[in-house]
């Protein structure tokens, strides 16, 4: 089991091959979202695997228009549950959002140890997805993501593990503000 390996092979994927999912691929990157934690075990979630050529152009036009999205062969739409999640993280906050994208992250680390390429859409308009796919005005959608054999184009080796140093994001003991 090595997990940082697949977290390191992890990165946002632009572009996309014309390559099928096996089956059982797909079934093991799915299988990874289902095993996601949910708070309290609510799994208030669903998610719509869009394979339609038509559907898929309609999402893009939703999505600013980020065409590599239609060019993996699944489009995956993660909806969540409001009303179904646990009401009472930190005494304020729903959980739905936080339950999904726990979801996602699974399923986009599958994917990695697969050699699948995702990335996180969170530029597109709510409303509109929800129009696209019969989604009920209780159902938030919160990310989407295209699944797919990645092509190189638009990918920089190494610039996706550009991240900030532990020394500026870990605090011990107590918070303090660091330049
Ligand atoms: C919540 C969220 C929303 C994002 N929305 C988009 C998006 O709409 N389009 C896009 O190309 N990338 C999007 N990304 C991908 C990020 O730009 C990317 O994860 C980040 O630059 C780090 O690169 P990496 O994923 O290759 O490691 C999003 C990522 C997250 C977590």
């Amino acid at each position: 089991m090595d997990i940082l390996k697949a977290i390191r092979k992890r990165r946002s994927a632009r572009g996309y091959l014309d390559k099928t999912i096996p089956e059982q691929v797909l079934g093991r990157v799915l299988e990874a979202a289902r095993l996601a934690p949910t708070a309290a075990n609510k799994q208030p979630f669903k998610l719509v695997l869009v394979t339609d050529k038509r559907t898929k152009s309609k999402l893009v036009e939703v999505s600013k228009n980020q065409r590599f999205i239609a060019e993996a062969p699944i489009v995956i739409v993660g909806c969540a549950f409001p009303e179904e999640s646990y009401q009472n993280i930190g005494g304020t906050h729903t959980s739905e959002e936080i339950d999904i994208s726990i979801v996602f992250d699974h399923l986009m680390l599958q994917a990695a140890e697969e050699g699948l390429g995702t990335c996180w859409i969170g530029a597109f308009d709510e409303q509109q997805v929800k129009a696209i796919l019969n989604i009920s005005s209780n159902v938030r959608v919160v990310g989407l993501t295209p699944l797919g054999y990645p092509s190189e184009k638009e990918f920089k080796p190494g610039k996706h593990l550009n991240r900030k140093p532990l020394r500026e994001i870990v605090l011990y003991e107590k918070y303090k503000e660091t330049t």
